[in-house]
């Protein structure tokens, strides 16, 4: 097993991150230690059922004090509503700030149990527990936490650290493949925006990553995923709030929010975002940002991944980028873009991440994108 842990500048938030395989004993002493009143295990139907009552079992025969609460699945239940059961479930359980959310999920789930979390009795923490590649690839590690809105995806939430993270490769063998594969953009994002060495570690071992079986399988996703926290870390610690140098981690997200939204979230998030990097990139390429050879580098390793890079049928150009202009990242509605210059490095312009451009353009290379072969 190996561990990393964080310390976030100018706070004394540290978060515990953990990866290896078979680690629920881990969490379990882990979470005993904490000595909570109250552990509340936060899933969703799908996952109740895949670890969630195995999880529960072994944390009431280690002497926990634990109950379990579960949302129908899927990013379409990242609500409001859904929000406020979950609150009411805990004051059912009489919790009080003595207790502890444990999310154990993808990233919905760990959205969804970290804003809980964060606004439960003015905030009690969260352990997170990933189980899919993208949460384990992203979102259950540096705080971000929240839920989608009929404006918007994200739209409502909050900063809220983890305590600990387990990020349990072993979880991932038997995750299916549309998920899987999915999830492993926000894994590439990171070498395209950071690290051209990952990167190229990452192209390489395609296959092996993909394939799961290998025998060198479990050794290659160790490495990926601790280089892979190791580059968010270096972000998240930096700038927690995403004032600048964060927003490099948006990358492929102006575009790809929008086209997962508007798909009425029949794009999984990892699917979105490859379509968002993809057509970032060609919004980069098309104002001398990058190269042609760096666009068409990024949509070729999306392409091996077996993602999709066209923006669906059915997605108007207008519609993204009335959407765009809601989202979290837009300014005077404005839409703004983390953007690249070549692989591995981020752009920034006199230090400021964030590139605006007119809507005008913006539909211009849209169109010109949807028209690509
Ligand atoms: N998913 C991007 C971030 O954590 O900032």
């Amino acid at each position: 097993m190996n561990q990393i842990s964080f310390t976030l500048k100018n706070k004394d938030t540290t978060c515990d991150v953990f990866a290896g395989t078979n680690l629920y004993n881990e969490a379990i002493v882990y979470l005993k230690k904490m000595n909570k009143a109250k552990y509340v295990l936060i899933t969703d139907s799908k996952v109740e059922k895949l670890h969630g009552e195995t999880f529960l079992a072994k944390c009431i025969e280690a002497g926990l004090d634990i109950f379990m609460t579960s949302f129908q699945e899927g990013e379409k239940n990242k609500t409001r509503t859904i929000k406020e059961k979950l609150e009411d479930a805990l004051f059912e359980q009489k919790c009080g700030r003595d207790a502890v959310v444990i999310a154990l999920g993808g990233g919905v789930v760990g959205d969804m149990a970290g804003f809980v979390a964060s606004t439960y009795m003015r905030g009690i923490p969260v352990v997170q527990i990933p189980t899919t590649t993208i949460s384990i690839a992203d979102s259950s590690y540096g705080g971000k936490t929240g839920l989608d809105v009929p404006a918007g995806k994200n739209l409502i939430g909050a900063f809220h650290q983890p305590i600990a993270v387990f990020m349990d490769t072993e979880l991932l063998k038997t995750l299916d493949k549309r998920n899987y594969d999915s999830g492993l953009i926000e894994i590439i994002k990171h070498g395209i925006i950071k690290n051209k060495k990952f990167y190229e570690f990452l192209k390489e071992n395609l296959e092996t990553i993909l394939s799961r079986e290998e025998e060198k399988y479990d050794k290659i996703m160790a490495k990926v995923v601790m280089d892979n926290i190791t580059i968010k870390r270096e972000v998240v610690v930096e700038d927690q709030k995403e004032s600048n140098l964060r927003k490099i981690l948006n990358y492929g997200h102006t575009i790809g929010h929008a086209v997962e939204k508007l798909s009425n979230f029949d794009l999984l998030h990892g699917e979105a975002i490859a379509i968002g990097i993809c057509a970032e990139a060609f919004l980069a390429y098309k104002n001398g940002i990058c190269s042609e050879e760096c666009f068409l580098e990024q949509k070729n390793i999306v392409e091996s991944l077996g993602q999709e890079t066209k923006i669906p049928e059915g997605i108007s150009t207008n519609d993204i980028i009335e959407l765009m202009k809601l989202d979290k990242k837009a300014r005077e509605g404005m839409p703004e873009f983390s953007l690249v210059s070549e692989i591995g490095k981020y752009f920034e312009t006199d230090g400021v991440i964030a590139k605006r451009f007119s809507l005008k353009v913006l539909a211009e290379v849209i169109d010109e994108y949807k028209k690509l072969e």
